[in-house]
């Protein structure tokens, strides 16, 4: 019994690591982590920052939509699903 909650533990904390570098990926390919980086400031904020900023504040997609809308921050060549993807990843850093 005790075994199989340890594996289950296991296969949920190697699940959410899985999902963790998936969009630590997509944000490399997306070009975000050369200016961006998880606990530092680079040419943008740190990622960590960012998530507590907007923690509570339910603006994800109002987020999404400025890092889209190439305005009011540097143009990105992620796609509009990407970004939003990228930026609910980021809000739970
Ligand atoms: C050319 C550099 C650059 C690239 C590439 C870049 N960013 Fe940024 N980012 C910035 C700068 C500078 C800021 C701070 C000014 C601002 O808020 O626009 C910022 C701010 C942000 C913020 C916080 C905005 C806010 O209102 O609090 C988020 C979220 C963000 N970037 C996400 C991304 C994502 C996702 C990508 C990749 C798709 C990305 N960034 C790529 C430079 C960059």
């Amino acid at each position: 019994m005790r075994a199989v909650i340890v594996t289950g533990i296991m296969l949920a904390s190697l699940t959410f690591a899985g999902a963790a570098s998936a969009s630590q990926e997509l944000a490399t390919s997306s070009g975000c982590l050369k200016c961006h980086a998880v606990g530092e400031k680079k040419v943008g904020p740190a990622l960590k920052d960012v998530a507590a900023a907007h923690k509570g504040k339910n603006d994800e997609a109002a987020l999404a939509a400025k890092i889209s809308g190439a305005k009011d921050h540097p143009k990105v060549k992620a796609s509009e699903d990407d970004v939003k993807k990228l930026v609910h990843w980021i809000l739970t850093l």
